[in-house]
């Protein structure tokens, strides 16, 4: 059986997989054609930093905020991203920078001086904030799942109390858990992820104080339930469920996340359910694109177990066939994303290609899933996003 890349990714340790600066590469710009008909190519020049195209956020503001996930190097006044970030977003959202392993690696400890740093730069530049992630398995310190449940949840309780308290009035939305829905291609009757969470208390009822705890925190904060290969429509299902469950009990979830970790090959229609089935439960939900990736490889689940069969690295230097294909696809995506209202948000899993996780994951290879270069020129998707012609 083939899985999806983004199946197998809770088999991986994650959420580590912070790239040194790759290789520099010049694309070359080639006719951009679409059924044989030849259309302007892309500009690749002036690529001096700066504003270098018509601005993404700009061009979509009447539709959602436009956002970005981002670490602290990008938002330096020196830093090369910086002005590229504040031209074309108005949403940040911060990479790693502000889950439980980095915010409190010890009970009682907190270290808040990176995270400050990002709504520092995001309050100063006018940009919203999307707070990631309360909860998540995969950045859990170990002290928060030991003791009894009642220990446990006051733990909970006490970082999230601290933390959203801390942003309020700052950060808009919470991702307040992140991943707790099992897998599409585990037994139907298997709602919730095995994690270290659901085995520690045993049940799922972590995904309540969660959400609880952040409201009481904030009460005007959206909170968000976040998870991944929601356009996999077993995984769906079992989302779909949880999320009604939640809303059933008055659990005060405001917004449904859809990661969007997709390759070329994911069907749009699906992505399009995904919505769909969030707004047809009639709660009255906002739904958020929190994650959105487009990997160039679509890797059979033996990649991800054991590393075989993944596909040929493109190199550095992608083909221009495949730069192409992507724009169009994504030009695609936001074409259908904008049809749909409860779609407030839309953020970028980072800015530059050399930067994405996804040269790490599932092996070490060249990967270009996101909207600019490694020497950050915008791709030809950006010229496309913001192209009505298209
Ligand atoms: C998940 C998490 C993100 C990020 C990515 C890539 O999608 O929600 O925070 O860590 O994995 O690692």
């Amino acid at each position: 059986m083939t899985i999806s890349r983004r199946k197998s990714l809770g088999l991986l340790a994650g959420g580590t997989g912070l790239l040194g600066a790759a290789c520099r590469s010049e694309q070359t710009a080639a006719p951009f054609k679409e059924s044989g008909k030849p259309l302007t190519a892309p500009p690749r020049t002036p690529l001096t930093p700066g504003v270098r195209s018509t601005s993404l956020k700009d061009y979509y503001r009447n539709n959602f905020r436009f956002g970005l996930a981002s670490q602290t190097f990008q938002l330096e006044n020196t830093a090369p991203e910086s002005p590229i970030i504040q031209a074309h977003f108005n949403s940040i959202t911060a990479e790693y920078q502000m889950k439980p392993d980095q915010i409190s690696s010890a009970e009682g400890v907190y270290n808040f001086a990176a995270a400050d740093q990002i709504v520092d730069f995001a309050v100063a530049n006018g940009m919203d904030i999307r707070g990631h992630a309360l909860l998540w398995h995969q950045t859990t310190p170990d002290y928060f799942l030991t003791g009894s449940n009642a220990q446990i949840k006051r733990k909970l309780e006490t970082y999230i109390g601290t933390v959203v308290d801390r942003y309020k009035g700052r950060v808009y939305c919470w991702d307040v858990v992140n991943e707790v829905v099992a897998q599409g291609f585990e037994p139907a009757s298997q709602t919730y992820r095995n994690s270290n969470w659901f085995q520690a208390v045993g049940g799922a009822q972590y995904i309540d104080w969660a959400f609880n705890a952040a409201r009481e925190a904030d009460p005007n904060c959206l909170l968000c339930f976040n998870d991944y290969s929601t356009e996999d429509p077993d995984k769906r299902v079992k989302y779909i469920a949880v999320l009604q469950d939640l809303i059933a009990r008055n659990i005060p979830v405001d917004v449904a996340g859809h990661q969007m970790h997709i390759n070329m090959d994911t069907p749009i229609p699906e992505m399009r359910a995904a919505i769909d089935d969030v707004d047809g439960l009639f709660a009255g939900l906002e739904n958020h694109v929190t994650e959105l990736d487009m990997s160039f490889y679509n890797d059979p689940g033996s990649c991800w177990e054991r590393q075989a069969g993944c596909d040929a690295d493109v190199g550095p230097t992608p083909p221009y066939a495949m730069l192409e294909l992507q724009a169009k696809r994504y030009k695609e995506i936001f074409n259908m994303l904008v049809t749909r209202s409860s779609v407030t948000s839309v953020t970028m899993w980072g800015l530059e290609d050399g930067q994405s996780w996804l040269n790490g994951l599932p092996v070490q290879r060249s990967n270009h899933p996101l909207l600019f270069d490694r020497d950050l020129n915008p791709k030809m998707s950006v010229t496309l996003l913001s192209d009505p012609a298209y």
